[in-house]
Parts: C-alpha cells; structure tokens; sequence
C-alpha cells in the first residue's frame, strides 16, 4: 500500500493552512458548487483573502461551458499562474476544477479537497483530470497530479446516505481486485454509512496509489481499476437519459457483478466467488431493472478503455486478483445480464 506523497488524511482546515503559507501565491480561489458552498465552505474556513467561484452542481455540468464560465471568473480575478485553485467538492469540481487550473495559462496549481466518499477514494487519486463532451464521459482531459490532495472525513457527515454508499463501490472495488484480505474484513459487516471510515479510506487509497505508481498513465496495471466499469459506465450513462438516474456506485455496483459473471467464463473466478460477490453486492446496493445489451451496447464503443476496435474489460481470476484487456463475446455479456436479472 503506498499513500501517495502529494496525499494527506486529515484535518483540511490545518493542513491548507500550512500549504498555503509554505508557498506564494499572488491570489487564491476556492471553486465550490452549491451544495458544497452552504455545507462545506463553513467547515473548512478558508479565509477572506479567498475568492469563491461557483458553479451548478451535477454531471451534466461538467462541460466546456461551464469551463468558460471558470476561466473567465479566474481572468476577472486576475489570477496568473502564480495563484491557486482550491477544488471543494466531490469528483465533478475535483475533475473539472483541475482540468481548468491545469489548462489555465498553461498550468497552475491546485489542490483538490475532496468531500464526497468517491471522491476521496478514488477521483481524486491518480491525476485523471477531464470534462463531458457531447454526452461522452470524461472524453476531453489530461493526467496531472494535483499539488495536494487533503482527504477530510469530517465532510462525509454533510452527504446522504445514499452518496457514501456509491463510493463506498469503489472501496468493494479495490479489495475485489487487489486486496483479498480487505475483502474478508469487509464482508464481516454489512455496509454502514455512519462509521468512522478513516482506517478504510486509508487502506483504500493506500491501494489505490500504489497501482497508479506503479502505472501513472495507464499503459497496463492501472486498467485493472476499471473492473465493473465497462458495462457499469454504459448503463450509468443508459440511465442518465431517464428518470431513475442511477449514482456511479450504483452503477458499478451492477457492473462488479455483470463483469464477475464475465470473469467466471473468461479469466477462471471460481463460481464460488461470483456468488459470495453478488449477494454482498445485492445486499448492499439492491437489484436494478437493467435494460437489454441492445438499449446500451452501442455505449461501450466509445469506452477509453478500448483500443483498436475491441471493447476491452477487467476481469477477475480470483478476489484480489485481476487481468486487463480481455475480451469477451456478446453472447456471454447476453448471459450476464440474464444473470443478474434472475439472481
Ligand atoms: N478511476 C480509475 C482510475 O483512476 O484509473
């Protein structure tokens, strides 16, 4: 497990505090959504010499309008490339908050202060850094890491339920992939939102940055991150055009197990395995009426994870062990869907 070095956990207010006075910097802003600006702006007292630079929350913000509006807020400001962005949100203020300051005069520095669980255990990790295009997630962006990352739990206690829950997908994740003996702490409780989650988050970015060190730009290694993404992502954007918008968790949630089923008749996860993942992740996340490969199986082609022309996936050998690029038959991802609808 590595923490990587531009990472802390712990106490933002103290932490910016002594970032902000070992460096210079000739302005400083702190970009916030609504939601973070009456719940999270209180906590981390940032001080009056910060400018506030808001914007709509959502995903469906996370766009190049919305990053003129930024830029251009930075310009009146007239902050140079010398000044500071401080992110304070969840992952779309994080992406998108670094995607501007890094293309800002060609590059400023930023610190990402993460307030969702997501966020902190996986967005803001690893410097991948993007905006939405024409409803294509994260398709325009960059890898950059930012100056600091400074993981508070203090800011869990302002989210629903139903947020940590989704980001708590990421943390199953990780243990599934890379961590079997996360995976058998976990699995001794049911899914809490209340607790202190410190020891988690720490153990879950630990393993995180330790495979986006060992592969920064995604060359091999770091592709096993995006198990239960190929299909979770495409049923996650299927979702977004009607009324029962799944979070990303959710949608991953079902993507663990879809791509479990996959892994079962592509890489060798033993049966056993699919089954104690599935009901965790039932457990944990309910069932979802998903549609037909026909509703979101054109989605997958644009999928970064692809290469020349094959849609590529992550999938598991064993808990705690994962393969990349594979690939698999339509009639198979057919079978998977048949499965989680019959679980
Ligand atoms: N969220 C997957 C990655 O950072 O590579």
């Amino acid at each position: 497990m590595h923490i990587p070095d531009n990472v802390v956990i712990g106490d933002s207010l103290s932490v910016l505090k002594e970032f902000r006075s070992a460096n210079t910097f000739d302005r400083t802003a702190v970009l916030v959504d609504e939601n973070t600006r009456a719940h999270c702006l209180p906590k981390s007292e940032i001080g009056d010499d910060v400018a506030i630079i808001e914007i709509r929350s959502g995903e469906e913000n996370k766009t190049l309008e919305t990053c003129t509006h930024i830029w251009q807020q930075m310009t009146d400001l007239k902050m140079s490339r010398k000044s500071l962005l401080i992110n304070l949100g969840g992952g779309v203020i994080g992406d998108m908050g670094g995607f501007v300051a890094s293309t800002y005069k060609r590059g400023m520095s930023f610190v990402n202060v993460p307030t969702t669980l997501l966020a902190q255990v996986d967005a803001s990790i690893g410097g991948k850094l993007a905006i939405d295009f024409n409803g294509l997630k994260n398709h325009i962006g960059i890898f950059r890491e930012p100056n600091l990352v400074i993981c508070d739990t203090q800011y869990l206690s302002t989210l629903p339920d139903r947020e940590i829950r989704s980001g708590f997908a990421e943390i199953v994740k990780h243990c599934l992939i890379r961590d079997k003996e996360g995976w058998y702490q976990l699995k001794q409780e049911a899914f809490d939102p209340q607790k202190d989650w410190s020891t988690i988050l720490e153990r879950s970015v630990g393993l995180k940055g330790s495979v986006v060190k060992e592969d920064p730009e995604e060359q091999g290694l770091r592709k096993i991150l995006n198990f239960g993404h190929t299909l979770g992502h495409a049923i996650e954007t299927y979702f977004l055009d009607t009324n029962d918008r799944l979070l990303h968790g959710e949608a991953i949630a079902i993507g663990m197990i879809l791509e479990g089923y996959l892994s079962t008749h592509v890489s060798g996860l033993p049966e056993s395995d699919l089954q104690t993942l599935t009901k965790y992740l039932l457990d944990t996340y309910g069932k979802v009426e998903i549609p037909d490969l026909k509703a979101f199986g054109q989605l997958l082609i644009h999928d970064k994870k692809n290469a020349g022309g094959k849609v590529n996936y992550s999938l598991l050998s064993e808990i705690g062990s994962c393969f990349w690029d594979q690939q698999v038959e339509t009639s198979l991802i057919h079978e998977a869907i048949a499965f989680y609808r019959n679980c």
